[in-house]
């Protein structure tokens, strides 16, 4: 499994350094591509899909796509781009409603189009990626099965000259592709960020969970104000009311099932330096230029999966700390 899950991990840490995964929320932030640098050497395919109306469309399928929320933004659009590589469209794949990765019997699929806008996918991504339905499939038995490789053996290359070979117009008799194989959030990846990016700009979420979004906003502004009048009588030093007080999304990754998780890989790679500590983030955040001396942070942590309950404590003067479990959006998916 090794070669992309570290590649991942590297990369995370990467972004660590950019500030930690601080994300700046008018929730939908969220999600916003994050800023994950998926080191890859650029190799470009050049495929581009051209208008397709009067041509039969050739799929892919792919597993149901796992692991926390944003992993599987990745690993979705990894299955766009290998779609794309392999000039197909591809066939709406099943997300996981649950943060599990190992308990494969609670892995809860959820369909793509229950969280993110189907619609609105296609019309923005048109020309790029293109996502159908198994309804758009004319014959169910037209399919080659692809085996992902996994292990040290599966180099880039290797998965490379698979994508050449079933890019080749031999396959062009098989209306779909299915790709087999243990998880494709470790692929191997071929492309670049901005590629990555692309993607993530279609992905709007569907009204429902957007208005979940929009709920969290209010209580944490909601916060803001209740915080304003208790602690500073309505204004802050400078006088400027806390009613506006700004806020941000603080993703404090130390829950358990991370921290067990970067230990092991501190320990395969011989260095400290991928784990944080709780209090490093508070110092990071504190040495932040960009907040504001008054601040509210949202601390998107899954509570249930924290060591200690003193994630409130330590935050530097005029941080205004609050996790999901005050804010009372336990239930959310945010
Ligand atoms: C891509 O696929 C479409 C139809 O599926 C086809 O018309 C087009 O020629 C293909 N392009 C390449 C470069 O294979
Ligand atoms: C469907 O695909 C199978 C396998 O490629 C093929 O044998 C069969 O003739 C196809 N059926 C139609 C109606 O095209
Ligand atoms: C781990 O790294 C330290 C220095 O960073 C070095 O002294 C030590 O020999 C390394 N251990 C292994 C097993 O490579």
């Amino acid at each position: 499994m090794d070669l992309s899950i570290f590649r991942f991990h590297i990369s995370s840490l990467v972004s660590k350094c950019l500030l930690l995964l601080l994300m700046a929320l008018i929730i939908r932030t969220l999600l916003l591509p994050n800023s994950f640098s998926l080191v890859s050497k650029n190799y470009e395919f050049g495929l581009l899909k051209s208008d397709v109306r009067n041509v039969k469309l050739k799929f892919l399928e792919v597993p149901q796509i796992v692991w926390g929320f944003n992993n599987q933004k990745i690993a979705f659009a990894r299955a766009c781009l290998t779609a794309r590589t392999l000039n197909r469209s591809l066939l709406m794949p099943s997300l996981s409603a649950s943060l599990f990765y190992k308990e494969i019997d609670q892995l809860q699929p959820i369909s793509f189009h229950k969280i993110f806008q189907f619609e609105k996918f296609n019309s923005l991504c048109h020309g790029f990626v293109q996502l159908s339905r198994y309804s758009d499939l004319t014959n169910q038995s037209s399919i080659i099965n692809l085996h992902k490789g996994s292990g040290r053996k599966w180099t880039l290359e290797r998965d490379l000259d698979q994508l050449k070979e079933f890019s080749k117009q031999d396959y062009d008799v098989y209306e779909t592709i299915r790709i087999l194989g243990k998880n494709p959030f470790l692929w191997h990846d071929h492309w670049p960020v901005s590629d990555y990016a692309k993607v993530f700009e279609c992905l709007v979420l569907v009204d429902e969970i957007s208005k979940e979004a929009d709920e969290v906003v209010s209580k944490i502004k909601h916060f803001g104000s209740v915080v304003s009048k208790i602690k500073h009588f309505g204004s802050d030093k400078n006088g400027v009311s806390l009613d506006q007080t700004p806020y941000v999304a603080i993703h404090m990754r130390i829950e358990k099932d991370w921290m067990i998780h970067c230990k092991k890989l501190e320990q395969r790679s011989n260095v400290s330096d991928i784990c944080s500590s709780r209090e490093e983030i508070m110092t990071r955040v504190a040495n932040l230029r960009t907040l504001k001396s008054s601040t509210i942070l949202y601390l998107a942590v899954v509570n249930k999966l924290l060591e200690d309950n003193l994630i409130l404590i330590g935050w530097k003067e005029g941080m205004h700390p609050v996790d999901k479990k005050r804010l009372g959006v336990v239930g959310y998916r945010l």
